[in-house]
């Protein structure tokens, strides 16, 4: 993947999940719906918004809206709007989602929960552009790109006759499957580096780094609840924390499924589990410094920049430290409401490429 290809606002280096940043950059500059399939917490939200800052629209709106959260006899008005007069309240007209989305992007998040009614219009709209607010003669032409997303599987929603196979085929043209963690290798330790640093900032605690058997921990962790599930817990163990290294007792892991030596690891899978393991944490316990770490670990810097290299990790390096022509920042994060101080929601932005320092803005 070139370096330009990598989507800002998400973290990950393995293939799974570079085969879906290769599609994020695919589907962005089409017109098409998009559907998102995936596991809670893998990112089917940041992946819409990935694909909406891409796209010819990102000036325009991103409108979610999610159709599990609104009680049934409401989600047509949230989402078509309604006129004046139109059912017992509606003391006035009022724009659905779908037309606030004009020019921009309509996030229809838990798809698989719309009822039939409303997924014939949905379905017209795909198709022709055009839909009625609810008690309405008039038509509307609306200019708005459908992202979808589910984590029922559609198919046996098709099957029971809850969900129209061909609005399935009509959203699922361009389909995303986002990858549980457990399936991303070593992402969930990167993602750890990088929520690390981001909540350490925040929580003005000068936490380095994890110590080998949190490393562990992070590693043995199916992960259910995945990226979200991870978030959480490295917030909270920064919160816990009162050393500089996070324990596995900060993330609550102690004793959780540590891997049965059950199966025997291929001596290549091995190694390299074992190299990622040790570049994450001379990362952090040295800051992304490389001449530490390669005097640490007992290679040149040539060696170290190459390993970092294959493992995706160059992104740990502060620029300046790079040598000429290896990695440009393209990628950085975006992040939300990292901390509620004081009632407050803090809104810090931090870039990837340094751990354990202050942020950069997204454009
Ligand atoms: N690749 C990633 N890099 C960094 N953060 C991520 C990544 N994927 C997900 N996240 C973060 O994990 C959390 C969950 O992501 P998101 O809300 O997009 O998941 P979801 O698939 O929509 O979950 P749900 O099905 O429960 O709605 C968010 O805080 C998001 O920012
Ligand atoms: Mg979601």
């Amino acid at each position: 993947m070139r370096e330009e290809e990598v989507v800002d606002d998400m973290v990950g280096a393995s293939p799974a999940i570079c085969a879906v940043f290769d599609m994020i950059n695919k589907v962005a500059m089409t017109e098409m719906p998009v559907l998102l399939t995936g596991e809670t917490g893998t990112g089917k939200e940041l992946t819409a918004q990935a694909i909406h800052a891409r796209s010819r629209r990102k000036h325009g709106p991103f409108v979610p809206i999610n159709c599990g959260a609104i009680p049934e006899n409401l989600l047509e008005s949230e989402l078509f709007g309604h006129e004046r007069g139109a059912f017992t309240g509606a003391v006035q007209q009022k724009k659905g989602k779908l037309e606030a989305a004009d020019g921009g992007t309509l996030f229809l998040d838990e798809v698989g929960d719309l009822l039939p009614s409303l997924q014939v219009k949905l379905l017209r709209f795909l198709q022709e552009g055009t839909c009625e607010r609810v008690g309405a003669q008039e038509t509307l032409r609306v200019d708005s790109r459908v992202i979808a997303a589910t984590n029922v599987d559609l198919k046996s929603a098709i099957d029971q006759n809850r969900f129209r196979e061909d609005l399935y085929y009509r959203l699922g043209v361009l389909h995303i499957h986002l990858p549980p963690l457990r399936d991303r290798g070593e992402d969930a330790l990167l993602m750890a580096m990088v929520f690390l640093k981001q909540a350490a900032v925040a929580a003005h605690k000068p936490i380095r780094g994890y110590s080998a058997q949190a490393i562990d921990a992070l590693r043995a962790h199916s992960w259910p609840g995945n990226v979200r599930e991870l978030s959480n817990r490295v917030r909270r163990a920064v919160v816990m924390s009162e050393g500089e290294e996070i324990t596995r007792q900060d993330l609550d892991l102690a004793g959780e499924d540590l891997q049965a030596a059950d199966s025997l690891d291929s001596l290549r899978a091995a190694h390299q589990r074992i190299e990622t393991e040790l570049l994450v944490q001379a990362l952090s316990l040295h800051h992304g410094n490389v001449s530490r770490i390669a005097r640490d670990l007992k290679v040149s810097r040539s060696t170290l920049y190459r390993k970092l290299r294959q493992y995706g990790l160059e992104k740990f390096i502060p620029t300046g430290a790079r040598p000429a022509g290896t990695a440009k920042i393209t990628r950085k994060r975006a992040v939300g409401a990292l901390a509620h101080e004081n009632g407050a929601v803090m809104h810090e932005e931090a870039s990837v490429g340094v751990p354990m320092e202050p942020a950069s803005r997204l454009p």
